[in-house]
């Protein structure tokens, strides 16, 4: 079994983060200086190391390239006013990405390597950790196939892998959605709850539809029926109708969200009423035009919240409340950023520390 030690450290000679401006960069684009690498073979995680961050030799016959063996997770590093670094519920995303392993019939990764090298990797590169109010490093672990082959099987190597890169503010408005029916997430029996590459190589074509109608992003649907919402892009959803919070209950189809599980129990915590269960779009219409609903919003660890401005159906455009007016959704923002940024306590124990 790897331990910590057993991580070979190759620290670069020249970072790269003068480069940039961390508290002002594109999502996704700009790599932090290293990146943590364990190799499975033999029936076991062999090696570990760390090394810079670089482009690595592959052949085109990986099978993660072909056969879609593919999987990752995606959480966040934050920095307090004392310069100290902590991580959002890690264990949640170790938890997550082991299920992911097993539905994709891909070796799950054992706690000591990812916490051992994720805490490595962040103390290496901690400066690339932005400090402002919006920043924060976003955190890319992630398991491919890597056997050199054609033919569809299980692959016998796999690598391990986390690189990170600063992130700030990931949409600077609130979104415009769309009620998708004819295109699908997930379906019963499939791998919508795993966060399988695959699930998000197909989004793609009706996202891009749905964007070049001027809306941001989808809101799937359930394939049995059309009629349920399940997620809104790579997000769970929410809404406030009334007093109540309301979010699809989880099945094969939708993604357990930390964001959304994190929501509920504040949401619990400061006694709102809460139902997790199957929403009809025609509920969420009627509430709209009766005046009822209050508040839509998706969550998730890139955007935390983002506002939902108008649902569009049918050929028409459901137009919500302002979003200065959402009471809940902006206090919970407000509350996980304070958490997160160490300014509020963390009354849960979410924050594991660098
Ligand atoms: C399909 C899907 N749903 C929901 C989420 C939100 O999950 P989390 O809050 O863990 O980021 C994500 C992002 O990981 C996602 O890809």
């Amino acid at each position: 079994m790897i331990t910590t030690t057993d991580i070979k450290i190759h620290k670069t000679n020249k970072s790269r983060i003068a480069e940039y401006d961390i508290n002002n960069v594109p999502f996704g684009k700009c790599f932090s200086d290293h990146m943590f690498v364990a190799e499975y073979a033999n029936g076991k995680w062999e090696r570990s190391y760390i090394e810079p961050y670089q482009n690595v030799p592959m052949s085109y016959a990986t099978s993660a390239l072909h056969y879609g063996q593919a999987i990752f997770e995606g959480m966040k590093a934050y920095k307090n006013d004392n310069g100290e670094v902590a991580i959002f519920r890690p264990y949640e995303n170790l938890n997550r990405l082991n299920k992911s392993a097993i539905r994709m019939a891909m070796p799950e990764v054992p706690e000591e390597i990812f916490m051992g090298g994720l805490i490595e990797l962040l103390k290496l590169d901690a400066a690339w950790v932005p400090s402002s109010e919006t920043g924060s490093l976003y955190i890319r672990p992630f398991i491919i196939a890597t056997d050199e082959a054609i033919g569809v099987k299980s692959s016998d190597t796999y690598k391990f892998i986390i690189i990170t890169c600063p992130a700030g503010k990931y949409y600077s408005e609130p979104i415009k959605v769309l009620v998708e029916t004819k295109y699908f997430r997930a379906v019963h029996g499939g791998v919508g709850f795993v966060k399988a590459a695959g699930n998000y190589g197909r989004s793609l074509y009706p996202t891009k539809l749905a964007q070049q109608r001027g809306y941001q992003q989808v809101i799937w649907t359930d394939s049995k029926t059309n009629q349920y919402v399940e997620e809104s892009g790579t997000m769970n959803l929410m809404f406030v109708i009334g007093e109540t919070l309301l979010t699809p209950e989880l099945s094969d189809t939708i993604l357990s969200g930390i964001t959304r599980k994190s929501v509920l129990q504040l949401a619990k915590h400061w006694g709102m009423k809460i139902e997790e269960r199957k929403i009809s779009i025609r509920e969420i219409l009627t509430a709209q035009g009766n005046g009822n609903l209050k508040e839509a919003f998706g969550v998730g660890t890139a955007a935390t919240i983002a506002q939902i401005i108008s649902i569009g159906c049918d050929g028409k455009d459901y137009e919500l409340p302002p979003v200065n007016s959402r009471v809940f959704s902006n206090k919970i923002d407000e509350t996980l950023r304070n958490i997160r940024k160490g300014k509020i306590k963390d009354e849960f124990d979410w924050m594991y520390k660098v």
